[in-house]
């Protein structure tokens, strides 16, 4: 058992030589077009509320870097909550396992914004990447990290290698006069001492955050180390350690998408993080990195068209964690 446990991780589980993956993607794009229309945007925020439904985007990024890239996959959109995914991997690697007596790692089956669960379990949230969990994750990077905001901005741009990326101060107004379920949900948390930052200071880490600009090939890139065992091939650093790079996909898998998270698994197969912005990132471990964009929105939150583009993704190629 002792020398199993020091062997190297499996990797280079999927051969992918065989894919036409240009054309795959051409297909999809295809089908998406045809669907143009479907989905609501988010317009609790302003901002996102203008945006057409005629966008269309979609990157991979490769373990050898390559890129496959298709439609509107350099047009810069709001990432919104695929932030959350960036967010955890800053604080975990500040705090390490004891975020977890602050942050839960089940899947909450109820909305992203629901305060519902965090009465009767005492202010802990369910998970990292429902609101409640970002606002308690945004705390300790605000405790950890001498320049917060600053050292979110070099993470992503480290990680996406754009040295664009940066926050739009229009989304994160428009969210914070809209935000009154993100400010109720701090200070409640905060009544039961999981948050210990000034509340305001938090949330506006949080909309910062949530308000970053970036465009499919950065957001795929910048996921890139999920793929690759925690190292990033963009900035030749390592960001975790390769067994935190698959806990982290595994509560993408499990939470990514919210209370769409079960169907996502049944129907997608891949862990995944979603934003209202119309995003969704995903990882095939040790194979790529991915990101779609559409701005139409199911009921749930995640983007409708961006759900079935990686649907038919994973049905052409083959490509599941299952
Ligand atoms: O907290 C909010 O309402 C947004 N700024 C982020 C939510 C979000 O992207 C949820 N994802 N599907």
């Amino acid at each position: 058992m002792r020398e199993r446990l020091q062997n190297k991780p499996v990797q280079n589980q999927f051969d992918i030589s065989g894919l036409d993956l240009p054309a795959i993607l051409a297909t999809i794009e295809q089908e998406v077009r045809a669907r143009f229309g479907e989905g609501e945007v988010a317009d609790y925020i302003d901002a996102l509320a203008k945006v057409p439904l005629d966008r269309f985007g979609m990157a991979l990024v490769l373990r050898d870097g390559t890129i496959h890239e298709i439609g509107d996959s350099r047009d810069p959109f709001s990432i919104q909550s695929i932030s959350k995914v960036h967010t955890l991997t800053m604080a975990l690697d500040a705090v390490g396992e004891a975020l977890w007596e602050r942050v839960d790692r089940e899947p909450s089956g109820d909305p992203f914004n629901s305060l519902l669960q965090l009465e009767y379990e005492k202010g802990i949230p369910r998970n990292p990447f429902m609101n409640a969990g970002a606002l308690v994750v945004a705390d300790v990077i605000l405790s950890n990290y001498a320049k917060p905001e600053e050292a979110l901005l070099e993470f992503m741009r480290a990680r996406s290698g754009s040295a664009d990326v940066g926050g739009d101060d229009v989304v994160a107004k428009s969210e914070r006069e809209s935000g009154f379920r993100n400010i109720a949900t701090a200070n409640f948390i905060r009544s039961y001492g999981n948050i210990v930052n000034d509340v305001d200071a938090v949330l506006d880490f949080y909309f910062l955050q949530c308000s970053l600009g970036m465009n499919c090939v950065d957001l795929a890139r910048s996921v890139q180390f999920l793929s690759h065992s925690g190292f990033c091939d963009v900035s030749g650093k390592r960001v975790v350690s390769w067994e935190l790079a698959t806990r982290i996909n595994s509560l993408m898998m499990t939470a990514g998408t919210y209370d769409a998270a079960g169907d996502f698994a049944f129907y997608v197969g891949l862990p995944a993080k979603s934003g209202v912005g119309g995003g969704i990132v995903a990882v095939v471990p040790h194979v790529m990195s991915l990101c779609v964009w559409y701005p139409g929105l199911d009921e749930k939150g995640n983007s409708m068209l961006g759900r079935y583009a990686l649907h038919r993704f994973a049905q052409l190629t083959g490509l599941s964690v299952f």
